[in-house]
């Protein structure tokens, strides 16, 4: 190629990068997949454009290595494919709060530790408009077992009048310039804060985690004095709390042998509390406008928790929301959320925390370009999004590769996986699971009725903008076509490569 050429075809390299964005540079482990490497001055990205009326546009990534790649398509009629869904834009469900990500210790440091420029990189990835879109932030109150030590915001023991009470070195090192580097890209992003345990001190074992650690009842209210406290000071900063849930996983503290920060507390005990000292108290603070979410464990516990809640006489007025947990999926039918909502139609339903667990079968908390894992992933926001649930939020937003750190020995995988040696950070095939929804799916979107198949995985949406999103998920080995009907537009046709996720949007 001489020079000239060369220079017109980066020109228009560069051109289409500005217009389109940047393709995954791939590298491979020793996994089935990909995972895509970003570094101070690269980093893979898709600005989403909706073509005009009578066309449609498709994402897919796939086992093979695609990751949101582009494709064009118009509307037929009668291509018969063997897998036809229906689309139904005039029956709408619930309305979309968002995806997202955590703020915790490990994720800060591991941020921390790449230079000033790949930093950037990492949270536009997930916050800017060519990235993942992210507009939902969970925040640990103090510490998490994905912290470097233990510790909570007042750890003096006795301190009943909360004048020790301080933000930590983490909370200003690791956590807020984060989120406010991650709300310069995203004003409409909202955070949200769960507390894993109150001090030691006010607690029955005086411990950070472990089993019989029951808040002592003389401290009920020292402890909701205490989250209010965390509220007003970050609110103080700028970072208001959209939300709050009652406890991170309030049945940790009730199971041998989990190595995480936790305190237990019963549904009935919990309700008392709330009524009687954090509803009122948060009703008189500064921060009164921050929601409050129950449950904030898993899915399996739903409906029984809240019905337990329910016998205490005016707990409803208290909480807006219901935040579950995807760990115990497996063995809890998503029927469980058809109950709840049916039962409790004005709570919202959140999944506030994913990761994926080292299982005794599957022993390696972090592996590079596992493509199954992805698979988990977009499996559980499709089941959940069809049963009420309305939004997705992700656990630690980056780990390094043995997967923490984690003062409690809990390494779990993330979508992103820091490597400071050589200053790159690894995109998994779990962030593009996730991609596939928070790009497309602003909040406010409601999901649209879809008939289902038992070949395929699929849900869609309405957008405040009046665009379909359709996303599709082949877990099977082999390729295969699928038509969807549009009953106003005609069919979308389009070929879902083995083991594959697709977006498809259009304008209504
Ligand atoms: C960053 O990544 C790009 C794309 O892979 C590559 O061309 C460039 O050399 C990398 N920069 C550094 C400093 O490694
Ligand atoms: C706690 O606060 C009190 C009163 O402000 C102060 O005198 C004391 O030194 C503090 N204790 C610690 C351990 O910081
Ligand atoms: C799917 O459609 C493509 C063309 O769009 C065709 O080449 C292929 O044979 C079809 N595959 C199946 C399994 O029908």
């Amino acid at each position: 190629m001489d020079s000239v050429c060369l220079w017109s075809f980066l020109t228009i390299g560069w051109l289409l990068g500005t217009v389109y964005g940047n393709d995954c540079v791939g590298r491979k482990f020793d996994e089935d997949s990909i995972v895509c490497v970003c570094n101070a001055t690269y980093c893979d990205s898709v600005l989403v454009q909706v073509p005009g009326k009578g066309s449609f546009r498709s994402y897919t990534s796939s086992v093979a290595g695609w990751r949101l790649y582009r494709e064009e398509g118009v509307f037929r009629s009668a291509m018969n494919n063997e897998i036809v869904l229906r689309l139904d834009p005039t029956k709408r469900y619930q309305t979309i709060h968002g995806f997202g990500g955590a703020f915790t210790d490990a994720a800060g440091f591991n941020i921390n530790s790449l230079s000033e420029r790949t930093q950037q990189q990492l949270i536009r990835t997930y916050f800017g408009r060519d990235g993942n879109r992210y507009n939902l932030g969970r925040l640990p109150i103090g510490g998490s077992d994905f912290s470097m030590r233990g510790y909570t915001l007042d750890d003096v023991p006795g301190d009943i009048t909360l004048s020790n009470f301080s933000l930590a070195l983490e909370d200003m090192k690791y956590k807020i310039p984060y989120m406010k580097r991650a709300l310069e890209l995203n004003p409409n992003l909202k955070f949200f804060a769960a507390c894993w345990t109150a001090p030691p001190w006010m607690k029955v074992n005086n411990q950070y985690s472990g089993l019989f650690g029951n808040l002592k009842l003389e401290y009920y209210q020292t402890f909701a004095n205490y989250l209010i406290k965390f509220l007003e000071s970050y609110k103080q900063l700028g970072l208001p709390m959209w939300a709050m849930s009652l406890g991170n996983e309030p049945v940790d503290g009730f199971v041998p042998f989990v190595p995480i920060n936790d305190m237990p507390f019963g549904p009935r005990a919990q309700a008392k509390w709330l009524v009687n000292n954090l509803g009122p108290a948060l009703a008189q603070s500064t921060s009164w406008e921050t929601l409050l979410l129950a449950l904030d464990d898993q899915r399996i516990l739903l409906p029984w928790w809240i019905d337990i809640m329910y016998q205490t006489a005016d707990v409803g007025k208290y909480f807006s929301g219901i935040a579950i947990h995807w760990y115990a999926d497996a063995v809890a039918p998503a029927t469980l959320l058809d109950m709840t909502h049916q039962k409790y139609p004005d709570k919202f339903i959140l999944n506030t925390e994913a990761s994926y667990v080292p299982y005794p079968w599957d022993p390696v908390p972090v592996r590079l370009g596992n493509w199954h894992r992805a698979e988990r992933y977009i499996h559980d926001i499709i089941e959940d999004m069809n049963h009420w649930v309305t939004g997705w939020v992700d656990w630690n937003l980056a780990l390094d590769v043995s997967g923490g750190p984690n003062w409690e020995f809990n390494p779990v995988d993330s979508p992103i996986i820091v490597s400071p040696q050589t200053d790159e950070f690894f995109k998994q095939p779990l962030f593009y699971s996730i991609a596939h929804f928070s790009k497309f799916v602003p909040p406010g979107s409601a999901r649209i009725g879809l008939t289902s198949h038992c070949d395929i995985r699929s849900v869609a949406f309405s957008t405040p903008d009046n665009e379909i999103v359709i996303v599709l998920h082949n877990r099977e080995k082999k390729s295969k076509n699928i038509t969807v009907v549009d009953p106003e537009q005609g069919e979308v046709n389009v070929q879902m490569p083995p083991r594959s996720m697709k977006t498809i949007i259009y304008k209504q």
